[in-house]
């Protein structure tokens, strides 16, 4: 079963995560951190460079990418994690990597980026959010366990969640590249975050259910080392 932590609201939550991923790096200051995007990890990339900790050596492997966005584009992950943690923090450029959703061979992309994390040693921590759906990264439900660092569809439900961070449905991208569940299940530790009573649902399927393809999550189970973090109203289901 799914180690589970339940904080009063989204900040305590969030520093939470901050505080491990902190304790980690204090531990091991060249630690290969695998991080997330989306609205979820906000508090925790704040309270991460609020705590002064240094990432001069940590490594980063993000989760996931769109597929066909110029990097430059505002809503690119890779702009994302600019603004959430490499601009505000002492990483160094050459350590922060993410998938190019514009590599000329999205596949050969794909090969090279899981080379890069097993160059690096493998994830040491890896945090992750969750979607409406259960996916985690762009696993979309359906997707296999032992899958790799692929080129995926996105869901329409997931488009349309996204679709407030572009200025129409039609501009959000169609594809992405994401870590496979089978790269995030050899990640040493996993946080999963999930905040507000919209996740509730997903939250319970994810932590009630018994492991199936149809909640990506699920897959959680399977691994040694997570702990989910929630707060009180994502929680509220279980
Ligand atoms: C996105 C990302 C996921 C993220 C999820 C939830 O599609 N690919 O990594 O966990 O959706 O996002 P949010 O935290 O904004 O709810």
């Amino acid at each position: 079963p799914l180690t589970v932590e339940v904080f009063p609201d989204y900040a305590a939550m969030s520093g939470r995560a901050a505080e491990i991923v902190v304790e980690l790096l204090q531990e091991k200051p060249d630690a290969v951190l695998g991080l997330p995007t989306g609205s979820t990890p906000l508090g925790f990339y704040d309270a991460l460079v609020a705590s002064g900790v240094s990432l001069a050596q940590a490594r980063t492997f993000n989760l996931d990418e769109y597929l066909g966005l110029p990097r430059t584009h505002p809503e690119s992950y890779y702009s994302f994690m600019k603004r959430a943690l490499y601009d505000r923090s002492d990483l160094r450029p050459e350590n922060c990597h993410i998938p190019d959703g514009n590599a000329p061979d999205p596949h050969e992309e794909c090969r090279r980026y899981e080379e890069a994390i097993r160059a690096a040693g493998g994830l040491d921590i890896l945090v992750l959010g969750v979607g409406h759906n259960g996916h985690i990264g762009f696993n979309e439900p359906g997707s296999q366990w032992d899958a790799r660092t692929r080129v995926v569809n996105l869901a329409e439900s997931t488009r349309r969640a996204n679709a407030r961070f572009f200025n129409s449905l039609d501009e959000v991208p169609r594809q992405a590249i994401t870590m496979g569940i089978g790269t995030i299940l050899e990640a040493r530790r996993i946080l999963l975050l999930a905040s507000g009573q919209e996740k509730a649902p997903a939250v319970r399927d994810m932590v009630e259910s018994a492991p199936t393809p149809d909640v990506p999550a699920t897959a959680l189970q399977l691994h040694p080392n997570v702990t989910v973090l929630l707060d009180r109203e994502a929680a509220a289901l279980l």
